[in-house]
């Protein structure tokens, strides 16, 4: 499969919100990120459920929402309602992550379960064949900019041989630019998520497109 790509809204310039959707719109990417933090489960507050709805209203390609806050079980109808097509929950945030799955598939979503670098991927062996998409955070979830976690190819390579017949996708998170998009790919990634190196680039549409034609 070829990868995809979702560049995370996060990074991109809230001064002209419109004008960056559109530009993802026009680009090779396959998704929109969408990165929800509430201050508790990380130790930062971007957006909500407003914003989301705004760029459901822009948006061409499905929306990708990461929700790193706390008790996501509260809000899976309100994600749904303002136009997630993927909810990824934290495992870290979820006592009873089965029924927060169910929950999510019950409102005509993908379900995501999303990873802190320090949780092993065998974890989830449990609740594969439920879900959708493994979000690999690649770094420590609550800000944009930080360097991609080395460690991480070890984990996605074991996340590859626990597929059965490509059931999920494996999403990484954090720290992917140009130049290590190709050894994450060849790790196993099926899903790079890119937000500074997109965003923060001079040309945010070539650089999405960069990535998305890497092999
Ligand atoms: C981090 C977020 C990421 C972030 C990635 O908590 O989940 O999606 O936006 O940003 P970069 O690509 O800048 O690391
Ligand atoms: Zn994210």
């Amino acid at each position: 499969m070829k990868h995809l790509v979702a560049p995370s809204i996060l990074a991109a310039n809230f001064n002209n919100l419109d004008k960056e959707v559109k530009l993802v719109n026009n680009s090779q990417a396959d998704w929109f990120h969408l990165d929800v933090m509430d201050g508790l489960f990380v130790p930062n507050i971007s957006f909500g459920i407003p914003i989301v709805k705004h760029i459901n209203k822009i948006a061409k390609k499905p929306l990708d929402v990461h929700l790193m806050i706390e008790n996501p079980s509260n809000y899976i109808e309100k994600f749904k309602n303002c136009g997630a097509d993927i909810l990824t929950v934290h495992y870290e945030a979820c006592k009873h992550l089965h029924r927060v799955i169910e929950n999510i598939k019950k409102n005509n979503m993908k379900a995501g379960v999303a990873i802190n670098p320090h949780t092993p991927v065998n974890l989830l062996k449990e609740i594969l064949k439920d879900i959708d998409l493994v979000c690999i955070m690649s770094v420590n979830p609550g800000f944009g900019g930080q360097s991609f976690i080395l460690q991480t190819h070890e984990k996605i390579k074991k996340l590859a041989k626990l597929k059965i017949e490509n059931n999920f996708l494996i999403e990484v998170d954090g720290g992917v630019n140009i130049d290590n998009a190709k050894e994450i790919i060849k790790s196993g990634a099926d899903v790079l998520v890119a937000g500074s190196s997109v965003f923060k680039s001079e040309n945010p549409e070539s650089a999405i497109d960069k990535i998305k034609n890497l092999s």
